[in-house]
């Protein structure tokens, strides 16, 4: 089986050579292809940061793994490893965080173990970057929770828990401020757990999560979260168990996987030969056990994990009153543990089973839609209009221009309500939104809303502009505060 690997920048080549090493030396069944991807693809003009071949060669592969990569700051170029996780639709991202002997935590220390699978959705939430400024002093982030893409990740999540026999499988969430966006997140996990009456099944709210995390990490087995919350927390967990330098990570999707370390390029030690390869080696090993290859994963998992707690270590953990190896004897003396078991965590030595090869060509793109449950009508519009008026004044112009189909119901200013009820002690920025509701019963249509729009444009700049709408008797729209 071929793969791609892009080496990366900064440590990325240090590393990524330490890690083929390894695999060559344990006799790992693969053959590499290298693409060129990263800085200094961006410093050559190419705006993605990969070329056009790279891009073909990982769609045509369907594995990649790479090294950590540079973003230019300042250039107005997206994150190449952001963009690169979205293209492809490596919907889960997934990252374990266990308890490794020879690296000193607080918790080692103390007895607990960690052990703790964290799958975060990897393309969705405010990671579409979609951002505007509506006025020189309101920015908007779009944050998107789609149902489709939330069950994608979930599902995963539990398909994987079941596998691992696992304890327990956890969603967290803050579906108590965002109702609508967390809520859905939070509906598509208990509608997925359904199917799985086997594993325990809760959630929790993300702040009280992360005061548990570090008080019980123990407590903890698999966690599913979305994009933001789940980067925050994959960080917290990685310092339970050491920090970056013991993270790996796996972008799953149902075509094309990549696979990573969680780290950076590292530039403060770049080109030492100093940097420490384990959460690359932990990275390629999960790629091994992805694709099959149990056998060279095991054995090499147990050598790294004998070596760790030989008290063997790179320079950025361990016993500092032994001398820290660089980054190649690291990984030279990895290999001359393999055949060790280690006192703890030994994996058991399974035959190789190469995954039969799922990966296909797509002809067009799949397009990922639930069916639609209730019926849906506009029941009213948001209107987020510019305006340094006080909110009497703006109301009295907003219903002049509410006709015999609109009436206006409140107005809000960064979701706070302050007509037709508020107080004075809230601060106004100048941005509000004007919700106008239906008069009558009969539904509008996008034409009423348009009218609206042309009339309320007379008086206001109109920044953007939402529908409210009905799913059967179900509000698809929150309130604002105090309304
Ligand atoms: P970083 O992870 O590169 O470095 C943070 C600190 O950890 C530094 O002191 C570094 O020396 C140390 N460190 C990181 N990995 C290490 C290793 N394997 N061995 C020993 N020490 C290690 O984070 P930073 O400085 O915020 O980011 C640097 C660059 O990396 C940025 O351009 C950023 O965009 C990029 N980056 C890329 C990622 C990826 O490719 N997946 C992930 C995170 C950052």
């Amino acid at each position: 089986m071929k793969i791609a690997v892009a080496k990366g920048d900064g440590i990325g080549p240090e590393i990524m050579d330490a890690v083929l090493n390894i695999f060559k030396a344990n006799k790992v069944p693969l053959e590499y292809e290298l693409v060129e991807m990263g800085k200094w693809v961006f410093d050559k003009g190419f705006s993605n940061g990969m070329t056009p071949q790279a891009k073909l060669s990982i769609e045509n592969l369907g594995i990649l793994f790479k090294g950590p990569m540079e973003t230019p700051k300042g250039k107005g170029v997206k994150s190449i490893n952001v963009t690169a996780r979205k293209t492809w639709n490596t919907y889960a991202n997934k990252r374990v965080f266990q308890t490794l002997h020879g690296v000193d935590t607080v918790f080692s220390k103390a007895g607990i173990p960690v052990d703790i699978t964290v799958v975060r959705e990897n393309i969705e939430d405010t990671y579409g970057g979609i951002e505007h400024m509506l006025t020189h002093d309101v920015a908007l982030s779009r944050r998107f929770i789609t149902r489709p893409g939330s069950l994608q990740v979930i599902r995963y999540a539990f398909e994987m828990a079941k596998k691992k026999n696992a304890r327990r499988i956890t969603c967290a969430h803050k579906a108590n401020i965002m109702k609508i966006s967390d809520g859905l997140f939070l509906e598509c996990f208990y509608e997925v757990a359904k199917d799985y009456p086997e594993l325990k099944a809760d959630d929790v709210i993300i702040d009280d999560l992360c005061m548990k995390l570090v008080i019980r990490p123990d407590n903890f087995d698999v966690i599913v979260l979305t994009n933001l919350q789940g980067d925050i927390v994959s960080d917290l967990c990685a310092g339970l168990v050491g920090g970056l330098g013991f993270a790996p990570s796996a972008n799953i999707g149902d075509h094309i996987c990549i696979f990573e370390a969680v780290h950076g390029t590292a530039p403060d030690i770049a080109g030492k030969n100093i940097a420490n390869p384990t959460a690359l080696l932990l990275s390629g090993i999960a790629m091994l056990r992805h694709l099959g290859y149990m056998k060279n994963a095991a054995e090499i998992e147990n050598a790294l994990l004998y070596t760790l707690e030989q008290g063997i270590h790179t320079g950025d953990f361990g016993d500092k009153s032994k001398a820290a190896l660089n980054t190649t004897q690291f990984a030279e003396a990895i290999i001359n543990n393999f055949g060790k078991i280690p006192e703890l965590g030994a994996k058991p030595l399974m035959e190789n089973m190469p995954a039969t090869d799922t990966h296909f060509k797509l002809e067009k793109n799949p397009l990922i839609v639930t069916e639609e449950m209730e019926q849906e009508k506009i029941v009213g519009v948001d209107f987020f209009i510019e305006s340094v008026e006080q909110p009497e004044k703006i109301a009295h112009k907003c219903e002049r221009h509410g006709g015999e189909k609109f009436k206006l119901i409140n107005l809000s200013n960064r979701g706070t309500q302050v007509w037709p009820t508020g107080s004075v002690y809230t601060n106004l920025v100048n941005q509000y939104n004007a919700r106008f509701e239906s008069v009558g019963a009969e539904p509008l249509r996008q034409q009423d809303v348009i009218s609206l729009y042309i009339s309320l444009s007379g008086d206001f700049k109109i920044c953007s502009l939402e529908l409210l709408n009905m799913w059967g008797d179900k509000r698809a729209y929150s309130l604002a505060q105090g309304q």
